[in-house]
């Protein structure tokens, strides 16, 4: 796993929206993995603004990790509104090569295979974007989720319920489900940038990186894949006890030439 530790917010969506920018522009027809949730709002800021600036994301294809179940595509909670007006719609991504769970299927073992199956026609996912739950979770891979987890529909843990609140105005009403990717159906993407941003971020983001592997913090599953990177501010690595490490690793591959990203 590598750390990137940068000073605030902004410079991580800097961080992650350089370096799919760089990817897209080498890979026209790259597959991504996207995240909702207000960690990635900036970078998807930022690459709206590299498209108005002639980035052509025109031929990506894109899945999404999960949706609220029982929510319509349609209505402003939704995920997939989430993505339409954050992302796709500004940016200029064909909604046809956009994959979002449809939460108000009547059939969810065949949404969620048919969901995988796409993934495998497209070829796999090149690059996946994930934020983490202050309880460590992935997607919404809760505390308890086998790491060898599919594409399922999974209840959602109270204290996630709690963050999302300030999106629905209420706890109440938060969706209590919803449809994700598995944590073994993240682990099979090429490549994965996790980003994390603020304090109480910190003791998740400790856990995932120096803690053992351990289904009470999916995350942890990430330890496993051999080209994630994590970025995050200053606040989210507050709980690191090798952050000196980490952050000689990051200047040493500079002067080495071995390039910031
Ligand atoms: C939700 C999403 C996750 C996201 C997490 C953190 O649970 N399913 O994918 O990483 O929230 O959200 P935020 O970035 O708002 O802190």
């Amino acid at each position: 796993m590598r750390v990137v530790i940068v000073e605030d917010a902004e410079q991580v969506a800097e961080w992650a929206s350089a370096r799919i920018a760089e990817l897209v522009t080498r890979q026209p027809k790259v597959v991504l993995g996207l995240a909702t949730g207000g960690t990635p709002v900036q970078t998807y800021r930022k690459l709206v603004e590299r498209s108005r600036a002639g980035l052509d994301v025109s031929q990506v294809t894109t899945f999404n990790l999960d949706e609220y179940f029982r929510v319509a595509a349609t209505e402003p909670h939704s995920y997939r509104s989430f993505m339409n007006e954050h992302l796709f719609i500004p940016a200029g991504i064909p909604l046809a090569q956009t994959h979002v769970l449809d939460g108000m299927t009547t059939d969810v073992g065949g949404e969620c295979r048919s969901f995988e199956a796409k993934i495998q026609r497209a070829g796999g996912i090149d690059f996946q974007l994930l934020g983490i739950g202050r309880d460590g979770h992935i997607g919404f891979n809760e505390p308890g989720s086998s790491l060898s987890s599919r594409t399922r529909w999974m209840l959602i843990a109270e204290e996630t319920r709690e963050d999302n609140a300030v999106y629905f105005g209420g706890i109440d009403r938060v969706p209590c489900s919803a449809l994700t990717m598995g944590v073994a159906t993240i682990l099979e993407s090429r490549q994965i940038l996790l980003l994390a941003v603020g304090a109480k971020k910190a003791d998740a983001v400790a856990a995932m990186i120096e803690g053992p592997v351990t289904n009470q913090v999916t995350a942890t599953a990430l330890q496993h894949h051999s080209n994630t990177i994590v970025v995050m501010d200053q606040d989210a690595a507050k709980k690191l006890t090798r952050r000196r490490y980490y952050q000689e690793s990051e200047v040493r591959r500079v002067e080495f030439g071995l390039g910031s990203y």
